[in-house]
Parts: structure tokens; sequence; C-alpha cells
């Protein structure tokens, strides 16, 4: 898929329960929520984060706050476990150190979908982004460094985990509109993890 880019199938496998108790924690404190683009579109995927640091949209444009606009309050703080599975998957793919302090949590249900982007709200792009997939099969586009690029399609099953930096950094990409095939333990709901280091 590129240079500096690693699926690293079924890695988060052994973190999920973990990491279900986790997110009943964080979506406790600070729920899912469909954000607007800076467009003015309301986004099909529902997400919240964890850590220091949480990405959102609105009319105003893309950023990364400390609080949460919708509680006030500061974001969940990121359990052990995720900045673990995190570091260790970075690892794997080649990234030594890598310490997140932004984790966004995307939920899809059928049909949602998430246009092709970069991610690029981060301070430094040496940090990988670190992509972990639990429930419903989706269909990931990975294109280039620009928007007209061609793209592949990987399918990302539960308990994959994908890693992309250095010269793969700011590559677009996006997840096709997701399809009705409930998973055994999430039902028909996909939930997606990504680290940054956005700060
Ligand atoms: C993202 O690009 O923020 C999410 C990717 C995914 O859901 O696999
Ligand atoms: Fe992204």
């Amino acid at each position: 898929m590129g240079p500096a880019t690693m699926l690293l199938r079924g890695f988060a496998l052994p973190y999920v329960p973990e990491l279900l108790l986790a997110i009943t924690n964080i979506e406790a404190a600070s729920p899912f929520r469909h954000m607007v683009t800076p467009g003015g579109f309301t986004m099909s995927v529902a997400l919240t984060n964890c850590g220091a640091l949480g990405w959102t949209t609105d009319r105003r444009g893309y950023r990364y706050t400390s609080v949460d606009p919708d509680t006030g309050e500061p974001w969940p703080m990121m359990p052990t476990v995720f900045a673990r599975l995190a570091n260790e998957a970075a690892a794997a793919a080649g990234f030594d150190g890598f310490t997140p302090d932004a984790c966004l949590v995307n939920r899809y249900l059928p049909g949602s979908r998430l246009s092709l982007h970069q991610d690029k709200n981060e301070r430094d792009y040496a940090a990988p982004i670190v992509s972990v997939s639990l429930g419903m099969r989706a269909t990931f586009l990975f294109g280039g460094d620009a928007r007209t690029d061609p793209t592949v399609k990987v399918p990302l099953y539960h308990g994959d985990v994908m890693v992309w930096g250095g010269a793969d950094r700011l590559r677009y990409h996006g997840v096709m509109p997701l399809k009705d095939e409930p998973h055994a333990l999430l039902g028909s709901q996909r939930i997606n993890f990504t680290f940054r280091k956005a700060g």
C-alpha cells in the first residue's frame, strides 16, 4: 500500500474486551455526536474523543480542543490500554516511541461513510496515524497525496490495525458506505479509533 504503511491484521484482538469496556466509559462522559463540517454538512459518522486533545469540526473549521464543546468538560482521559495498543502497533509498523495525545472514536452504522480527506490538523507529521477497527467490515479507501490520485480498496475487519506515517502520512483516505453485515459481538456497527499525536 505504501512504503510507510502497514496493515496489522487482528493486532487488536487481544485488547477487544478492554476496548469495549473503555468505550462505555468514554461515551458516558462525552457522548457520540454528529458534527457539522465547515461546508455545512452533517457527518454520517458519529464521533467522540478521548485523550488530552479531541478533534472537532463545526461551521468555523476543523481543530483540536482540550474541552468537549458539547459538555464544556475536558475530553475523557485516554485509557492506558489505548495508549499501549497504539504504541505497540506503531512499533510493529516501524514507528518507535509513539505517544498519542488524541484518540478520535468514530461510530459507523449501516450507510455511514467518510469522504476522502487528509489528516492534517496535527502539529507534527513525524508521528504516524494508528487506526483500530472493531465490529462490522469496512472498505477503506487509500489514495495518494492528491485528492484525485487513484485509491486502493482495503477491507478492514474487527481487530485490524492500520498504521501510516512517514512518506505516507498525508495520503488521502476515506471509508465507503457501510453495508449491514451484523458483527457477532458489536451487531450493526463499526467502531474505529484513530490515534494521533496532535499537539
Ligand atoms: C478516519 O480517517 O478518521 C477514520 C478511518 C476509519 O474509520 O477507518
Ligand atoms: Fe482520517
